[in-house]
């Protein structure tokens, strides 16, 4: 492991229970009251976007926005929210997608992404990997190029890099820490 690797480890704390028992939450909170741990990850993704060719920097609602608006900063880009459904004011493109028990919605404004754009997804957990597979539909949806997705942790016991390398076409997924 190297020295970022155990920087960003110790700044996660594990949460017994929660949102449910049985579930161990991976609170991120202590990284991002720690400057040094928070510009060490910034970094690290910043050099993501960069190798990646990437023109914009598209986070996932909601830990999703902490830590992609300052990599898209950090790398010169700009930065599109994929919302919730319901939250964007304009015309937008949705995407729903299953959850264990039910179902999700989210949303993009349609005008912030045009064919061309090559777009690296900035999220902290890749879990079952629904959430970042519903975000690349609505991207090349939108007509742009999923160029990476890039994310703090990656739960591997839940299998989402399969499930994501499938609609990657050979594009990358970097996750910094694998739990
Ligand atoms: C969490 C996490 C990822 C997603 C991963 O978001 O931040 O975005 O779940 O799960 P998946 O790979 O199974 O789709 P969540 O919507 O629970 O909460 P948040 O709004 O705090 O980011
Ligand atoms: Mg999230």
């Amino acid at each position: 492991m190297t020295d970022i690797q155990e920087l960003l480890l110790s700044r996660i704390r594990d949460v017994a229970d929660h949102p449910e028992p049985g579930v161990v939450f991976k609170d991120i909170t202590p990284l991002l009251a720690d400057p040094a741990a928070f510009t060490a990850l910034t970094d690290a993704f910043a050099e993501i976007a960069t190798r990646t060719g990437a023109t914009k920097v598209v986070g996932l609602e909601a830990r999703g926005f902490i830590l992609g608006a300052p990599v898209a900063l950090r790398a010169g880009l700009g930065f599109i929210p994929v919302r919730k459904a319901g939250k964007l004011p304009g015309a937008t493109l949705s995407q729903a997608y299953d959850l264990e028990y039910g179902s999700a919605e989210i949303e993009v404004h349609a005008e912030d992404l045009a064919a061309g754009d090559r777009v690296l997804i900035v999220d902290d957990v890749l879990a079952t990997g629904g959430t970042a597979e519903a975000s690349i539909q609505l991207i090349q949806r939108a007509g742009a190029r999923v160029v990476g997705v890039a994310v703090l942790m990656e739960l591997g016991f839940l299998h989402g890099r399969p499930r994501l390398e499938a609609a990657l076409d050979g594009a990358p997924l970097e996750s910094l820490l694998t739990v």
